[in-house]
């Protein structure tokens, strides 16, 4: 009995990561209609660094740093891309909505929303993580913000977050 629950409990953590693994990336914009109030989620992320982040690989002092790699175009480059643009590191068939313009967005820190975006299963937060959101920490940020960025000037993670807070009021 107790060799078949723990058959069975495997076999549902597979089931469980096999479906996580087909959630798609929807884009911000399929996250604005609800995450406008409260903690503002989506007009601060929108007035952050993140949501301009490919702009930022057109500018003169990206192409600066790509001409010194030999990058022509950082903003079609995978080497910049990497951490610049959420939608240009995923996996074409994955894609339902997020667009490369929209550099780092919500879907990378918080994982793909197609199947916890549905207000159901967003209201409950057992639901949510079932269904593949991420509640990020520190850890999610040094994917990115680490020496490999050229321009790097360290990291610390209270004044960093503080920045880009958008936790709803208790
Ligand atoms: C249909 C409305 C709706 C949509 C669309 C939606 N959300 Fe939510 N979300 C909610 C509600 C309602 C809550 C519960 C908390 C609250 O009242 O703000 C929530 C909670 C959350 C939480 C906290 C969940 C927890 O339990 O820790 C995160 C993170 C989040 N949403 C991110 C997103 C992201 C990213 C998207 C787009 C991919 C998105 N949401 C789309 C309505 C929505
Ligand atoms: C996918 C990569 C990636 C992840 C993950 C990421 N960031 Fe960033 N972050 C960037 C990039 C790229 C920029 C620079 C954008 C620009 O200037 O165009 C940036 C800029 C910032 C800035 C603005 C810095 C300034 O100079 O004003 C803050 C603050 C920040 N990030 C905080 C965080 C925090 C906190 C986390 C984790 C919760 C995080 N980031 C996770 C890629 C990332
Ligand atoms: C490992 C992740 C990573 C890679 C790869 C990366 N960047 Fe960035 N980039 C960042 C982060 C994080 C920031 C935000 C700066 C900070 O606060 O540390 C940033 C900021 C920038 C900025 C703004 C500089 C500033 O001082 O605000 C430019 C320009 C830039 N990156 C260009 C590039 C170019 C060009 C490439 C490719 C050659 C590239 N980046 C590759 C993570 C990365
Ligand atoms: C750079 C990473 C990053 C990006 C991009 C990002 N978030 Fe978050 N988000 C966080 C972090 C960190 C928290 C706080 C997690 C914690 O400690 O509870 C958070 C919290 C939230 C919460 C509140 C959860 C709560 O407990 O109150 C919501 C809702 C949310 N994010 C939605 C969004 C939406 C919608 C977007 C895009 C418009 C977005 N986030 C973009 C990192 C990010």
């Amino acid at each position: 009995m107790k060799k078949l629950s723990i058959v069975m409990a495997i076999m549902l953590f597979l089931l469980s990561t096999a479906l996580m693994a087909q959630n798609k990336y929807v884009g911000a914009k399929n996250c604005k209609m609800c995450h406008m109030t409260k903690g503002k989620a989506y007009p601060v992320w929108e007035a952050s660094k993140h949501a301009k982040a490919l702009e930022t690989l057109k500018s003169d002092a990206a192409k600066k740093i790509g001409a010194a790699k030999g990058i022509a175009d950082p903003s079609t480059d995978a080497k910049c891309l990497k951490c610049h643009s959420t939608a240009a590191g995923v996996d074409a068939k994955l894609i339902a909505g997020i667009t490369k313009e929209e550099g780092v967005s919500c879907e990378t820190c918080h994982g793909a929303g197609s199947a916890y975006k549905a207000p159901a299963v967003m209201r409950n937060h057992d639901a949510c993580v079932t269904n593949g959101l991420i509640t990020p920490d520190e850890k999610m940020c040094l994917k990115c913000h680490n020496s490999e960025s050229p321009t790097f000037k360290g990291f610390d993670y209270a004044k960093y977050s503080a920045k880009i807070a958008h936790k709803n009021p208790k």
